[in-house]
């Protein structure tokens, strides 16, 4: 077959599937996860079939195929056990135009999809296939901070499911041939819910691929990463984590502002900030010890409640704090000032996600050390003048 390699993007977009069994189920929630609307027909549909399409919200025609179930679809897949139905389907498809995969007939498809159809029995707790699933660190923005293990990863991959902080540049490592899937997650505003990228992870793995879940930063710091591996774990699937330069590590080197000094701070601590009912959950006494360096992520949003509280816990008002968007990027943003004054700085300069606020002596370096910043600098305030 003389065919190109590409990638369908299918996000908001109708595909059919034609049949009533197992691989029209698989296909359909397949295509689904990728973000497809599922327009399922068959004359008679089994139960688990009928039962995934109600859960997952498909429309389900119970009768026979019609030229007019193609209408506003972009992609049909025929996936019923009888090849000769199949390939009515395909003669169906081209008279509407509609790209078509017809199982058992690939030769006369316009479309192969990569999902095969061989089944993992429920509950089989094994080594699946030869796929692998990679968690790999992305780095904090700045795409020259992919470590190479994660660079080779990339480049042998067969899908890569990247986040929204994940810097576009690296997909250019990725194989063109490759699927690449955005998974997204602002906040709590996901792409894909985490329950759906899991079941991703593990269909592409058993059907022997090289996944790659790529993330931003580190997968292990505030990265679920933890939880995709149980899913994997339980699932059979093999795995390997590429660890990747956190958020923390890559704002502190390209802010000048060291997390630890012999002068200024003995230990730190990587802290979320994100509000829980408008609330922040935090181990207090120990953000308040003296030389200690607090890091903050995810905290714009509760950023005047947190700096209040520090206060309120006994750290002076002066306590020196910064808030870094977009770290280790071009446009890079810092805003430096006092526990006090920090949120009324950042409002000010428009500070927007993603941030990272550093807590403590240590950003009083930052007026030695930076090297980065002066190119395109947003300072609130000097710290002299705090
Ligand atoms: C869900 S957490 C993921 C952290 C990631 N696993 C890591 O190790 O950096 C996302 C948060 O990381 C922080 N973050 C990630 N990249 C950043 C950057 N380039 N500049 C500032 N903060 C960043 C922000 O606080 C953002 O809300």
């Amino acid at each position: 077959m003389n065919g190109i390699a590409a990638t369908l993007n299918l996000a908001g977009r109708t595909a059919l599937v034609v049949g009533n069994g197992d691989d029209a189920r698989r296909y359909a929630e397949w295509l689904d996860d990728h973000g497809a609307g599922v327009s399922l027909v068959a004359p008679a549909v089994r139960a688990s079939l009928a039962a995934a399409a109600a859960r997952r919200r498909w429309t389900l025609h119970t009768r026979e195929l019609r030229d007019a179930d193609f209408d506003g679809c972009h992609l049909a897949v025929a996936a019923s056990d009888s090849r000769d139905f199949n390939q009515t389907v395909i003669d169906a498809a081209d008279r509407r135009g509609v790209l078509v995969h017809a199982l058992g007939c690939t030769e006369h498809s316009t479309v192969t999809l990569p999902l095969r159809t061989e089944r993992v029995p429920e509950g089989l707790h094994r080594t699946v296939g030869s796929g692998r699933v990679y968690l790999v660190g992305a780095g904090p923005g700045d795409p020259g901070l992919l470590t190479l293990r994660a660079r080779e990863v990339l480049a042998r991959a067969d899908a890569v499911l990247y986040d929204r902080l994940v810097a576009p540049a690296l997909l250019e490592w990725v194989p063109p041939a490759a699927q690449r899937i955005y998974v997204g997650k602002a906040a709590s505003r996901h792409a894909l819910p985490q329950a759906r990228i899991n079941a991703l992870l593990v269909d592409f793995a058993r059907q022997g691929q090289r996944v790659v879940r790529l993330k931003g930063g580190d997968p292990f710091v505030f990265g679920r990463g933890g939880e995709e591996i149980d899913t994997l774990k339980a699932a059979g699937v093999a795995f390997e984590v590429v660890p990747g330069i956190t958020a923390a590590l890559g704002c502190s080197a390209y802010t000048g502002i060291p997390l630890t000094h012999r002068d200024y701070a003995h230990a730190c601590t990587l802290v979320t900030g994100h509000l829980k009912d408008g609330t922040l959950d935090l181990p207090w006494d120990a953000l308040v010890q003296p030389e200690h360096t607090v890091v903050v992520y995810m905290g714009l949003g509760g950023l005047a409640l947190l700096c209040d509280e520090l206060i309120a816990r006994g750290l002076p008002a002066s306590h020196p704090a910064a808030v870094i968007q977009r770290g280790t990027l071009d446009d890079q943003r810092v805003v430096t000032g006092a526990l006090q004054t920090l949120p009324t700085l950042a409002e000010q300069a428009g500070v927007r996600p993603p941030t990272l606020a550093i807590i403590g002596e240590v950003v009083r370096l930052r007026e030695r050390l930076d090297w980065f910043g002066s190119l395109a600098e947003c300072t609130g305030e000097t710290l002299a003048a705090v």
